[in-house]
């Protein structure tokens, strides 16, 4: 965990006292809606289709048992009792009051959260590797970068009035677990063939309207000059990227009109001038910046335990155990994914008493730290191993122990139409009816790792197009139809998926993504062929056939 310093501290609580007198003159007519937008829009709130709408920052997603349980606060006093954790690794709730607003802000800076940056044509709030700092074989922490990253960047005048908003995403692993191939700059920290660290920076990647992977800008920037170079591109696009056309304004677009070479000429000749300068980091600032980190103080435990061995009887547990337990780089701990995906549910939410049994949980068995991931699931990254069936039965009780992590059942959906103003169509209730369809845990397991990812509308918030199946919801003469596309993925192999054929009707989705996974089924190689490495073997005739043979 990062502790915080007064520097930070005074800095939010200073926002939270301006936010206050904003609301104030807000309701009071004193500011029009129009005048109060770009004001809201800076403290994260949004105008929904049946409330305002206010999304809090989880800084590359790590959160205290003490900060889990403030969200919990903020859901039962000023919202409806829940919250919803977002592609971004953030929370939204979905009801909260504008008069409220101020002192939920309030109760939440006493905690070190703030919602800074969560909107905006500014660069949004730092997303990882829900895994960083645990998984085996990472490089580094990348939460250090990530931190250094958004201290440098918060309130960055110059960077709060870009074209358009600006996504960092960073990973110090091979697999990528933080999708930084669809993010505006991606960051993946590695060692080179001298043994130094830095980053291979990727640039331009990006989903809604206009969907691009990312394209490698540099293989190597050492770590001392990180600040220099991302500022170099982000200059770059502050001059040179479109503010006449808001489709057109985000850097991916910048960097497919002008072509990597000429983007990276530009920004290699605005570095040379400034690499020296004050953004060229010392080993001191980036040891202080690691010292605020607070690792766990590990015990020396064996992997193998035997209350693990005992609880594997029961095949609840064991499945669970498979499914929802990775490696941990310390011997004799584990990483252990929380599913907010029951069968029948809303993909990420969380309910209050859950947040706060979460908060408890974390504290026992995981140093007191909990996750957000970008799958919209949460993550205790320090659980003894000798502690996982006790944990798992008390996960059990707060239904987090759904066994479907990465199975088809463990869905990312945008809110859609059930609250998003933007949207064409539902997604929420797609997602449910696909969860009660796959819902036999044997065959989900069956099926093997496939990822399902559900957008209401163009702007690509359920991360459609990188979805193993994306769904992707258009309007049709007032009816909600769905495109379906095969073959995304958003990891280290990063592809845009490919459009099946015609859109269809929403009653026809879930028997749509059936009768794809019945024809994968038929034709794997192997069982552990997965379904996107058999789409990429076959081709998508087999499964256009399938489909539409029908229809
Ligand atoms: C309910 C209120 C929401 C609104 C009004 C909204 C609005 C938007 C808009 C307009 C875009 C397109 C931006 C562009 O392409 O330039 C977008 C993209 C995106 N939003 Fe949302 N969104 C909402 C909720 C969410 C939620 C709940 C999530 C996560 C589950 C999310 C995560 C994202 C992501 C990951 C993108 C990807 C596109 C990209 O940046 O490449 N948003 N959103
Ligand atoms: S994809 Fe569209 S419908 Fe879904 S949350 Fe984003 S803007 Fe709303």
């Amino acid at each position: 965990m990062y502790a915080y310093d007064e520097i930070d501290r005074t800095l939010i609580n200073e926002r939270v006292a301006e936010f206050r007198d904003q609301v104030k003159r807000r309701l009071s007519g004193e500011l029009s809606e129009d005048e109060f937008k770009m004001i809201r829009l800076m403290n994260g709130v949004y105008l929904q289709l049946h409330a305002y709408m206010f999304r809090v920052a989880i800084p590359y997603g790590t959160l205290s048992a003490a900060q889990m349980r403030r969200l919990a606060h903020v859901a039962r006093k000023y919202d409806r009792g829940y919250g919803h954790f977002t592609t971004r690794q953030n929370i939204q709730f979905n009801w909260i009051k504008l008069a409220d607003l101020p002192d939920a802000l309030a109760e939440l800076a006493e905690v070190d959260i703030h919602a800074m940056q969560t909107s905006g044509n500014c660069t949004r709030s730092i997303t990882a590797d829900q895994w960083a700092g645990v998984a085996p074989g990472e490089i580094e922490d990348p939460r250090i970068w990530a931190e250094l990253l958004r201290q440098y960047s918060t309130l960055h005048p110059e960077f709060s009035f870009l074209p358009r908003k600006f996504k960092f995403a960073i990973t110090a692993s091979d697999h990528d677990r933080a999708a930084i191939k669809v993010h505006d700059i991606g960051l993946r920290l590695h060692r080179n063939d001298a043994g130094e660290t830095g980053f291979e920076v990727l640039v331009g990647g990006g989903l809604g309207r206009t969907p691009f992977i990312g394209k490698t800008i540099k293989p190597f920037v050492p770590g001392r000059d990180l600040l220099s170079y991302v500022e170099a591109i982000l200059r770059v696009y502050n001059q040179y990227g479109r503010r006449d056309n808001i489709y057109k304004a985000r850097i991916k677009i910048l960097v497919h009109e002008l072509g990597i070479e000429k983007f990276a000429q530009e920004v290699e000749a605005e570095w040379l001038q400034m690499r020296d300068g004050a953004l060229a980091l010392d080993d001191a600032s980036v040891a202080d910046i690691r010292s605020r980190f607070r690792y766990p103080a590990y015990e020396n435990l064996p992997d193998d335990t035997d209350e693990v061995k005992q609880a594997a009887s029961d095949p609840r547990f064991a499945a669970w155990h498979a499914n929802s337990v990775a490696p941990h780089k310390q011997p004799g701990y584990a990483i252990v994914t929380l599913s907010l995906k029951p069968i029948g549910g809303a993909p990420g939410d969380a309910t209050a008493d859950q947040m706060d049994g979460i908060a408890d949980l974390s504290e026992r068995y995981s140093f007191g730290e909990i996750r957000v991931g970008h799958e919209q699931n949460l993550v205790l990254p320090h659980v003894a191993r000798r502690d996982l069936p006790v944990l798992w039965r008390a996960l059990d009780r707060l239904h987090l122990a759904t066994p479907n992590v990465n199975l088809v059942t463990d869905i990312i959906a945008c809110p859609g139409l059930d609250y998003c103003s933007l949207a064409n169509t539902r997604s929420i209730p797609i997602a449910q009816e696909l969860t009660r369809r796959f819902s036999n845990h044997e065959t989900a397991n069956m099926i093997g790792r496939l990822h399902v990812n559900i957008s209401g509308c163009i702007n690509a918030c359920g991360h459609h197009h990188v979805g193993h199946i994306g769904i992707l919801g258009v309007e049709k003469n007032g009816e909600e139809f769905y495109q379906i596309t095969i073959g995304g993925r958003a990891d280290e192999q990063a592809v845009v998926g490919e459009l099946i054929g015609p859109a269809v009707p929403y009653a026809d989705v879930a028997d749509v993504v059936e009768d794809i996974v019945e024809a994968y089924l038929a034709l794997r190689a192997r069982p552990d062929e997965l379904f996107v490495d058999a789409v990429k073997r076959l081709g998508l005739e087999p499964f256009k056939e399938r489909v539409y043979a029908t229809r």
